[in-house]
Protein backbone atom coordinates (compact mmCIF):
# COMPACT_ATOMS: atom_id res chain seq x y z
CA UNK A 1 0.00 0.00 0.00
CA UNK A 2 1.55 3.22 -1.10
CA UNK A 3 0.87 6.15 2.14
CA UNK A 4 0.28 9.63 0.02
CA UNK A 5 2.95 11.80 1.46
CA UNK A 6 3.19 15.67 1.21
CA UNK A 7 5.98 17.65 -0.65
CA UNK A 8 7.90 18.53 2.44
CA UNK A 9 8.27 14.57 3.54
CA UNK A 10 9.96 14.30 0.55
CA UNK A 11 12.78 12.43 2.55
CA UNK A 12 10.90 10.03 3.93
CA UNK A 13 11.65 6.19 2.53
CA UNK A 14 9.34 2.99 2.58
CA UNK A 15 10.43 -0.22 2.46
CA UNK A 16 7.53 -2.99 1.69
CA UNK A 17 7.39 -5.73 3.32
CA UNK A 18 5.74 -8.64 0.14
CA UNK A 19 3.39 -11.11 2.05
CA UNK A 20 0.66 -11.80 -0.51
CA UNK A 21 -2.55 -10.26 1.21
CA UNK A 22 -0.80 -9.35 4.22
CA UNK A 23 1.60 -7.14 2.66
CA UNK A 24 2.11 -3.79 4.08
CA UNK A 25 4.62 -0.56 3.81
CA UNK A 26 7.32 0.74 6.83
CA UNK A 27 7.22 4.48 7.03
CA UNK A 28 10.50 6.13 7.87
CA UNK A 29 10.90 9.65 8.26
CA UNK A 30 10.64 12.40 10.33
CA UNK A 31 8.14 14.27 11.64
CA UNK A 32 5.35 11.61 11.08
CA UNK A 33 3.77 10.96 14.16
CA UNK A 34 1.87 14.32 14.18
CA UNK A 35 0.63 14.08 10.79
CA UNK A 36 -2.81 12.71 9.95
CA UNK A 37 -1.34 12.15 6.28
CA UNK A 38 0.99 8.90 7.44
CA UNK A 39 -2.12 7.11 8.35
CA UNK A 40 -4.26 7.80 5.18
CA UNK A 41 -5.44 4.54 3.88
CA UNK A 42 -5.76 2.40 7.37
CA UNK A 43 -8.91 0.38 8.00
CA UNK A 44 -11.95 2.87 9.33
CA UNK A 45 -12.79 2.38 12.25
CA UNK A 46 -15.49 4.10 15.12
CA UNK A 47 -12.90 3.67 18.03
CA UNK A 48 -8.66 3.20 17.83
CA UNK A 49 -6.72 2.07 21.25
CA UNK A 50 -3.29 3.38 21.37
CA UNK A 51 -1.16 1.24 23.43
CA UNK A 52 2.14 2.55 24.86
CA UNK A 53 3.74 3.26 28.70
CA UNK A 54 4.34 5.13 31.38
CA UNK A 55 7.53 6.80 30.08
CA UNK A 56 6.39 7.02 25.91
CA UNK A 57 2.91 8.07 26.62
CA UNK A 58 3.43 11.42 28.97
CA UNK A 59 6.21 12.38 25.09
CA UNK A 60 4.39 11.19 22.20
CA UNK A 61 0.77 9.91 23.04
CA UNK A 62 -1.06 13.40 22.71
CA UNK A 63 0.77 13.70 19.40
CA UNK A 64 -0.67 10.76 17.72
CA UNK A 65 -3.92 11.02 19.33
CA UNK A 66 -4.21 14.18 17.44
CA UNK A 67 -2.82 12.64 14.37
CA UNK A 68 -5.62 10.28 14.59
CA UNK A 69 -8.59 12.19 15.15
CA UNK A 70 -9.27 12.76 11.77
CA UNK A 71 -9.29 9.38 11.01
CA UNK A 72 -10.74 7.99 14.06
CA UNK A 73 -14.11 9.25 16.39
CA UNK A 74 -13.41 7.89 19.98
CA UNK A 75 -9.37 7.34 20.42
CA UNK A 76 -8.49 5.11 23.93
CA UNK A 77 -5.26 4.60 25.68
CA UNK A 78 -3.59 1.86 27.76
CA UNK A 79 -0.52 2.87 29.75
CA UNK A 80 1.40 -0.78 30.81
CA UNK A 81 4.22 -0.16 32.86
CA UNK A 82 7.15 0.66 31.67
CA UNK A 83 9.69 -2.62 31.73
CA UNK A 84 11.25 -5.82 30.19
CA UNK A 85 10.18 -7.19 33.45
CA UNK A 86 6.55 -6.39 32.67
CA UNK A 87 6.48 -8.43 29.81
CA UNK A 88 3.55 -10.98 31.17
CA UNK A 89 -0.04 -11.77 31.61
CA UNK A 90 -0.70 -9.40 33.91
CA UNK A 91 0.43 -7.03 31.18
CA UNK A 92 -1.17 -8.09 28.15
CA UNK A 93 -4.67 -8.28 30.46
CA UNK A 94 -4.49 -4.66 31.14
CA UNK A 95 -4.50 -4.04 27.19
CA UNK A 96 -8.04 -6.19 27.46
CA UNK A 97 -9.25 -4.94 29.69
CA UNK A 98 -9.05 -1.36 28.10
CA UNK A 99 -10.47 -3.03 25.14
CA UNK A 100 -13.68 -4.58 27.02
CA UNK A 101 -14.04 -1.61 29.05
CA UNK A 102 -14.46 0.91 26.13
CA UNK A 103 -16.76 -1.36 24.40
CA UNK A 104 -13.96 -1.94 21.47
CA UNK A 105 -15.67 -4.00 18.48
CA UNK A 106 -13.71 -6.05 15.66
CA UNK A 107 -13.03 -3.30 13.82
CA UNK A 108 -11.10 -1.01 16.66
CA UNK A 109 -7.54 -0.53 15.63
CA UNK A 110 -4.77 -1.16 18.02
CA UNK A 111 -1.41 1.58 17.91
CA UNK A 112 1.42 0.26 19.46
CA UNK A 113 3.45 3.47 20.06
CA UNK A 114 6.67 2.55 22.08
CA UNK A 115 9.40 0.05 22.14
CA UNK A 116 9.59 -3.75 21.43
CA UNK A 117 7.63 -4.05 24.84
CA UNK A 118 4.99 -2.60 23.68
CA UNK A 119 5.26 -3.55 20.14
CA UNK A 120 5.14 -7.40 20.91
CA UNK A 121 2.56 -6.96 23.80
CA UNK A 122 0.06 -4.79 21.66
CA UNK A 123 0.68 -7.12 18.77
CA UNK A 124 0.01 -9.69 20.90
CA UNK A 125 -2.99 -8.59 22.32
CA UNK A 126 -4.12 -7.38 18.76
CA UNK A 127 -3.62 -11.12 17.53
CA UNK A 128 -6.22 -12.43 20.12
CA UNK A 129 -8.63 -9.99 20.37
CA UNK A 130 -11.95 -11.41 19.25
CA UNK A 131 -9.53 -13.49 17.13
CA UNK A 132 -7.82 -10.48 15.48
CA UNK A 133 -8.30 -6.95 14.91
CA UNK A 134 -5.90 -4.57 13.07
CA UNK A 135 -3.23 -3.47 13.86
CA UNK A 136 -0.30 -0.58 13.39
CA UNK A 137 3.21 -0.16 14.69
CA UNK A 138 4.60 3.23 15.99
CA UNK A 139 7.92 2.16 17.11
CA UNK A 140 9.87 4.66 18.83
CA UNK A 141 13.30 3.03 20.03
CA UNK A 142 15.56 2.62 17.37
CA UNK A 143 15.66 -1.00 18.36
CA UNK A 144 11.68 -1.49 17.58
CA UNK A 145 12.25 0.43 14.33
CA UNK A 146 14.88 -1.91 12.66
CA UNK A 147 13.33 -5.42 14.24
CA UNK A 148 10.71 -6.20 16.41
CA UNK A 149 7.95 -3.82 15.02
CA UNK A 150 8.67 -5.38 11.71
CA UNK A 151 8.03 -9.23 10.80
CA UNK A 152 4.65 -9.89 13.00
CA UNK A 153 6.37 -11.76 15.96
CA UNK A 154 4.49 -11.18 18.57
CA UNK A 155 4.89 -12.10 22.99
CA UNK A 156 4.95 -11.83 26.08
CA UNK A 157 8.04 -13.55 28.18
CA UNK A 158 6.87 -17.03 30.55
CA UNK A 159 9.13 -17.26 33.49
CA UNK A 160 11.18 -20.02 32.03
CA UNK A 161 11.65 -18.73 28.91
CA UNK A 162 12.03 -15.26 26.94
CA UNK A 163 8.90 -14.71 24.57
CA UNK A 164 7.42 -18.21 25.34
CA UNK A 165 4.04 -16.71 24.60
CA UNK A 166 2.97 -15.08 21.58
CA UNK A 167 2.27 -15.50 17.38
CA UNK A 168 2.76 -14.12 14.43
CA UNK A 169 0.38 -11.77 13.25
CA UNK A 170 1.37 -8.53 10.87
CA UNK A 171 0.94 -5.43 11.66
CA UNK A 172 -0.90 -2.95 8.44
CA UNK A 173 1.87 -0.24 8.59
CA UNK A 174 4.76 0.48 10.71
CA UNK A 175 5.65 4.51 10.76
CA UNK A 176 9.26 4.82 12.21
CA UNK A 177 9.20 8.47 13.00
CA UNK A 178 13.02 9.36 13.87
CA UNK A 179 12.27 12.43 15.98
CA UNK A 180 11.52 10.07 18.31
CA UNK A 181 14.49 9.08 18.76
CA UNK A 182 15.88 11.98 20.25
CA UNK A 183 14.74 11.55 23.44
CA UNK A 184 15.79 7.70 23.47
CA UNK A 185 18.47 7.36 26.46
CA UNK A 186 22.32 6.71 25.44
CA UNK A 187 22.14 3.07 26.85
CA UNK A 188 19.08 2.53 24.79
CA UNK A 189 20.60 3.73 21.40
CA UNK A 190 23.12 1.28 22.00
CA UNK A 191 21.23 -1.71 22.79
CA UNK A 192 19.39 -0.42 19.05
CA UNK A 193 22.42 -0.43 17.41
CA UNK A 194 23.09 -4.09 18.20
CA UNK A 195 20.36 -5.23 16.04
CA UNK A 196 21.55 -2.56 13.15
CA UNK A 197 25.28 -4.22 13.37
CA UNK A 198 23.59 -7.75 13.58
CA UNK A 199 22.36 -7.49 9.80
CA UNK A 200 25.76 -6.97 8.75
CA UNK A 201 27.38 -10.21 9.22
CA UNK A 202 24.63 -12.32 8.49
CA UNK A 203 23.85 -10.82 5.18
CA UNK A 204 25.81 -7.47 4.24
CA UNK A 205 29.36 -6.97 4.91
CA UNK A 206 29.02 -3.84 3.10
CA UNK A 207 26.89 -2.47 5.47
CA UNK A 208 28.71 -3.90 8.31
CA UNK A 209 31.55 -1.53 7.06
CA UNK A 210 29.24 1.32 6.86
CA UNK A 211 28.23 0.80 10.77
CA UNK A 212 31.72 0.65 11.52
CA UNK A 213 32.57 3.93 9.59
CA UNK A 214 29.48 5.95 10.91
CA UNK A 215 29.07 5.06 14.63
CA UNK A 216 30.08 7.97 15.93
CA UNK A 217 27.14 9.38 13.56
CA UNK A 218 24.70 6.95 14.53
CA UNK A 219 25.16 7.52 18.18
CA UNK A 220 25.56 11.28 17.73
CA UNK A 221 21.78 10.92 16.70
CA UNK A 222 22.55 12.25 13.43
CA UNK A 223 19.20 12.15 11.00
CA UNK A 224 20.79 11.08 7.96
CA UNK A 225 22.65 8.14 9.68
CA UNK A 226 20.25 7.22 10.99
CA UNK A 227 17.71 6.93 8.64
CA UNK A 228 20.23 4.92 6.13
CA UNK A 229 20.52 2.33 9.19
CA UNK A 230 16.91 2.26 9.57
CA UNK A 231 16.14 1.85 6.01
CA UNK A 232 18.99 -0.99 5.37
CA UNK A 233 17.92 -2.81 8.58
CA UNK A 234 14.35 -2.93 7.51
CA UNK A 235 15.19 -3.84 3.62
CA UNK A 236 17.06 -6.73 4.58
CA UNK A 237 14.81 -7.52 7.38
CA UNK A 238 11.78 -7.24 4.93
CA UNK A 239 14.06 -10.05 2.61
CA UNK A 240 14.30 -12.79 4.74
CA UNK A 241 10.53 -12.50 6.16
CA UNK A 242 9.18 -12.39 2.85
CA UNK A 243 10.86 -15.34 2.14
CA UNK A 244 9.74 -17.19 5.44
CA UNK A 245 7.25 -15.64 7.31
CA UNK A 246 6.73 -18.00 10.13
CA UNK A 247 10.86 -19.04 10.47
CA UNK A 248 10.42 -22.38 8.84
CA UNK A 249 14.37 -22.13 7.97
CA UNK A 250 15.80 -18.92 6.81
CA UNK A 251 14.34 -16.64 9.41
CA UNK A 252 16.18 -18.02 11.73
CA UNK A 253 19.87 -16.54 11.08
CA UNK A 254 17.77 -13.02 12.41
CA UNK A 255 18.58 -13.92 15.32
CA UNK A 256 21.99 -14.27 15.77
CA UNK A 257 23.50 -13.51 19.11
CA UNK A 258 19.89 -14.13 20.59
CA UNK A 259 20.59 -18.24 21.50
CA UNK A 260 23.19 -16.45 23.94
CA UNK A 261 21.59 -13.17 25.11
CA UNK A 262 18.58 -14.99 25.71
CA UNK A 263 20.33 -16.97 27.90
CA UNK A 264 22.23 -13.93 29.91
CA UNK A 265 18.42 -12.26 29.52
CA UNK A 266 16.26 -14.98 31.54
CA UNK A 267 19.39 -16.00 33.54
CA UNK A 268 20.14 -12.28 34.72
CA UNK A 269 16.21 -11.97 35.00
CA UNK A 270 14.35 -9.77 32.61
CA UNK A 271 15.64 -6.18 32.10
CA UNK A 272 18.93 -6.90 34.84
CA UNK A 273 20.63 -6.39 30.85
CA UNK A 274 18.87 -4.35 27.98
CA UNK A 275 17.74 -6.79 25.02
CA UNK A 276 19.71 -5.47 22.80
CA UNK A 277 23.02 -5.59 25.41
CA UNK A 278 22.31 -9.11 25.82
CA UNK A 279 21.88 -9.67 21.91
CA UNK A 280 25.32 -7.24 21.04
CA UNK A 281 27.35 -9.42 23.79
CA UNK A 282 26.02 -12.72 22.47
CA UNK A 283 27.05 -11.80 19.18
CA UNK A 284 30.07 -11.73 20.73
CA UNK A 285 30.05 -15.56 22.03
CA UNK A 286 28.20 -16.64 18.85
CA UNK A 287 31.29 -15.25 16.60
CA UNK A 288 33.37 -16.55 19.08
CA UNK A 289 31.61 -20.37 18.60
CA UNK A 290 31.80 -19.50 15.02
CA UNK A 291 35.71 -19.06 14.90
CA UNK A 292 35.87 -22.18 17.17
CA UNK A 293 34.54 -24.52 14.82
CA UNK A 294 36.58 -23.57 12.15
CA UNK A 295 34.09 -20.92 9.98
CA UNK A 296 35.61 -17.46 10.55
CA UNK A 297 39.06 -16.35 11.25
CA UNK A 298 40.13 -15.19 14.92
CA UNK A 299 41.19 -11.87 13.15
CA UNK A 300 37.35 -11.40 11.86
CA UNK A 301 35.88 -12.06 15.32
CA UNK A 302 38.26 -9.53 17.03
CA UNK A 303 37.27 -6.67 14.61
CA UNK A 304 33.58 -7.58 14.90
CA UNK A 305 33.75 -7.21 18.65
CA UNK A 306 35.85 -4.11 18.71
CA UNK A 307 32.57 -3.06 16.61
CA UNK A 308 30.29 -4.10 19.19
CA UNK A 309 32.42 -2.46 21.92
CA UNK A 310 32.48 0.87 20.41
CA UNK A 311 28.39 0.91 19.78
CA UNK A 312 29.02 0.71 23.74
CA UNK A 313 27.34 -2.59 24.49
CA UNK A 314 28.88 -5.19 26.72
CA UNK A 315 31.29 -8.00 25.03
CA UNK A 316 32.06 -9.98 28.31
CA UNK A 317 29.44 -12.50 29.26
CA UNK A 318 27.95 -12.30 32.93
CA UNK A 319 28.51 -15.60 35.42
CA UNK A 320 25.25 -16.81 36.00
CA UNK A 321 26.34 -19.35 38.10
CA UNK A 322 29.44 -19.29 40.28
CA UNK A 323 29.58 -22.85 40.53
CA UNK A 324 29.31 -23.98 36.93
CA UNK A 325 28.89 -21.12 34.22
CA UNK A 326 28.61 -23.36 31.28
CA UNK A 327 26.29 -25.67 32.52
CA UNK A 328 23.84 -22.77 33.29
CA UNK A 329 24.19 -20.93 30.25
CA UNK A 330 23.50 -24.54 28.25
CA UNK A 331 20.58 -24.90 30.54
CA UNK A 332 18.93 -21.54 29.76
CA UNK A 333 19.70 -22.15 26.11
CA UNK A 334 18.05 -25.35 25.58
CA UNK A 335 14.99 -23.35 26.28
CA UNK A 336 15.39 -21.54 22.94
CA UNK A 337 12.69 -21.59 20.36
CA UNK A 338 15.27 -23.18 18.20
CA UNK A 339 16.39 -26.00 19.92
CA UNK A 340 14.85 -29.29 18.51
CA UNK A 341 14.31 -32.26 20.98
CA UNK A 342 16.82 -30.49 23.54
CA UNK A 343 19.99 -29.86 20.81
CA UNK A 344 20.75 -26.20 20.95
CA UNK A 345 20.61 -24.57 17.08
CA UNK A 346 23.31 -21.77 17.13
CA UNK A 347 23.21 -18.71 14.22
CA UNK A 348 26.94 -18.90 13.44
CA UNK A 349 28.79 -16.86 11.06
CA UNK A 350 29.81 -18.91 7.87
CA UNK A 351 32.24 -16.80 6.53
CA UNK A 352 31.82 -13.10 6.54
CA UNK A 353 27.83 -11.82 5.15
CA UNK A 354 26.34 -15.46 5.41
CA UNK A 355 24.67 -17.18 8.44
CA UNK A 356 24.31 -20.65 9.14
CA UNK A 357 21.67 -22.33 11.61
CA UNK A 358 23.37 -25.61 13.50
CA UNK A 359 24.44 -27.55 17.00
CA UNK A 360 27.85 -27.39 18.20
CA UNK A 361 29.18 -29.86 20.35
CA UNK A 362 28.82 -29.13 24.81
CA UNK A 363 32.44 -28.82 25.15
CA UNK A 364 33.19 -25.86 22.73
CA UNK A 365 29.98 -24.26 23.90
CA UNK A 366 31.39 -24.54 27.75
CA UNK A 367 34.96 -23.39 26.05
CA UNK A 368 33.25 -20.53 24.49
CA UNK A 369 31.27 -19.30 27.87
CA UNK A 370 34.26 -19.90 29.78
CA UNK A 371 36.48 -17.67 27.21
CA UNK A 372 34.16 -15.07 27.08
CA UNK A 373 32.89 -14.17 30.43
CA UNK A 374 33.69 -12.94 33.64
P1 LIG B 1 11.69 -1.29 25.41
O1 LIG B 1 10.45 -1.45 24.68
O2 LIG B 1 11.76 -1.72 26.82
O3 LIG B 1 12.12 0.25 25.31
C1 LIG B 1 13.31 0.66 25.93
C2 LIG B 1 13.09 1.81 26.93
O4 LIG B 1 13.00 3.03 26.20
C3 LIG B 1 11.82 1.71 27.74
O5 LIG B 1 12.06 2.20 29.02
C4 LIG B 1 10.86 2.63 26.99
O6 LIG B 1 9.84 3.13 27.79
C5 LIG B 1 11.80 3.72 26.54
N1 LIG B 1 11.43 4.46 25.36
C6 LIG B 1 10.86 3.98 24.23
N2 LIG B 1 10.83 4.92 23.29
C7 LIG B 1 11.36 6.04 23.85
C8 LIG B 1 11.60 7.34 23.36
N3 LIG B 1 11.36 7.66 22.11
N4 LIG B 1 12.13 8.24 24.20
C9 LIG B 1 12.45 7.89 25.48
N5 LIG B 1 12.27 6.67 25.98
C10 LIG B 1 11.73 5.75 25.17
O7 LIG B 1 12.90 -2.04 24.66
P2 LIG B 1 13.29 -2.21 23.13
O8 LIG B 1 14.74 -2.32 23.11
O9 LIG B 1 12.61 -1.24 22.26
O10 LIG B 1 12.65 -3.63 22.76
C11 LIG B 1 13.09 -4.81 23.40
C12 LIG B 1 12.00 -5.85 23.28
O11 LIG B 1 11.77 -6.12 21.91
C13 LIG B 1 12.32 -7.16 23.94
O12 LIG B 1 11.23 -7.58 24.70
C14 LIG B 1 12.55 -8.10 22.78
O13 LIG B 1 12.23 -9.43 23.08
C15 LIG B 1 11.65 -7.53 21.73
N6 LIG B 1 12.05 -7.86 20.37
C16 LIG B 1 11.08 -8.37 19.56
C17 LIG B 1 11.38 -8.64 18.24
C18 LIG B 1 10.30 -9.12 17.32
O14 LIG B 1 10.61 -9.53 16.20
N7 LIG B 1 9.05 -9.04 17.71
C19 LIG B 1 12.66 -8.42 17.75
C20 LIG B 1 13.63 -7.90 18.61
C21 LIG B 1 13.29 -7.61 19.93
N1 LIG C 1 13.94 -10.60 15.56
C1 LIG C 1 13.97 -11.83 14.88
C2 LIG C 1 12.84 -12.04 13.95
O1 LIG C 1 12.04 -11.16 13.76
O2 LIG C 1 12.74 -13.07 13.39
Amino acid sequence: MQVSLTPSKSQTRQVQIHLAERSYAIVIGCDLLDDPATFEGLPRASQALIVSNGTVAPLYAERLQAALKPHYPKIHLSILPDGEAYKTWESLNLIFDALLAKGCDRKTVVFALGGGVVGDMAGFAAASYMRGVPFVQVPTTLLAQVDSSVGGKTAINHPLGKNMIGAFYQPLRVVCDLDTLRTLPKRELSAGLAEVIKYGPIADTAFLTWIEMHLDDLMGCDKDALAYAVKRSCEIKAQVVGQDEREAGLRAILNFGHTFGHAIEAGLGYGKWLHGEAVGCGMVMAATLSQYLGLVEPGWVQQFRGVIEKAGLPVVGPTLDAQDNAARYLELMRVDKKAEAGEIKFVLIDGPGQAVVRGAPDELVRRVVDDCCH
